[in-house]
């Protein structure tokens, strides 16, 4: 079994994740109405995702829309479901061109019509790429997740790897961003992020810019990560 101490990303790179918080309170203290905020909010995604790569990110998971946002007034979750059906047909040409992998967690069965195959078409057209593994999660619930991977595998086919595995979980998050100024962790990639460095800002997500990414990176390389283990240097020689 892989030992807590030398766990690292599957994948080359970091394994970044971030809860993309704000986007309302942003609009709101525009006097706009809530989708502008989160269209606001897709222009951010498209500017993270093309610098995190040079900033040495190899994952980047984003969480678009939980199971509890379907509890938004229709108009919103209507909103953001258009929003992510434009960005599906909008964006796959770039991102296969500039070689992003693109996956999208979560359910599916409960999606719009159309959304999973839309889908499916940019996971298939994107595939190929190897320089950032773009996941977004859609519909997505963490304690679900685990809960439906634990009931695939059996009681038999249990245990880390394994869950991890059916969990599509693309490596251990290595670094989890929360915008917005909330400091919890919204049934996000519970399982993945156990070892997760955590990283709160108030920025608003729409504000959310390269030196704001830059800046977390910088001080997920300032911490020592120890695993529960003991910083090595640390540790006194044996007599
Ligand atoms: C949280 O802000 C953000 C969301 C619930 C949605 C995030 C969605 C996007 C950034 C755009 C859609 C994504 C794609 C891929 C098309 P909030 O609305 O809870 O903000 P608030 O806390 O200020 O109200």
């Amino acid at each position: 079994m892989q030992s807590s101490l030398d766990r690292r990303p599957r994948q080359q790179g970091l394994h970044a994740a971030i809860i993309m918080d704000g986007n309302g309170r942003w609009a709101s203290a525009r006097g706009l109405p809530r989708g502008a905020g989160h269209r606001a909010g897709v222009k951010t995604i498209q500017r993270v995702a093309e610098v995190a790569p040079d900033l040495g990110i190899g994952t980047l998971t984003l969480y678009a829309f939980s199971s509890d946002n379907w509890r938004r007034p229709a108009e919103e979750v209507g909103g953001l479901m258009r929003l992510l059906r434009a960005y599906l047909r909008g964006e796959t040409e770039r991102l296969a061109r500039t070689g992003t992998r693109l996956s999208v967690i979560g359910r599916r069965d409960r999606l719009p019509a159309g959304i999973p195959e839309a889908i499916a078409r940019a996971e298939a057209a994107t595939a190929a790429g190897d320089r950032l593994h773009l996941r977004i999660a859609v519909d997505y619930s963490s304690r679900d997740a685990i809960l439906a991977a634990a009931a695939r595998l059996g009681p038999e086919g249990l245990s880390r790897e394994g869950l991890s595995g059916a969990l599509g979980a693309d490596g251990d998050v290595d670094l989890l961003i929360r915008t917005g100024g909330e400091k919890r962790l919204s049934d996000f990639l519970l399982w993945e992020a156990a070892y997760a460095e955590l990283h709160f800002t108030d920025r608003m997500w729409p504000d959310f810019g390269t030196a704001d990414l830059a800046t977390a990176i910088a001080d997920f390389s300032a911490r020592d990560r120890r695993f529960g283990g003991l910083n090595v240097a640390a540790v006194p020689e044996a007599a």
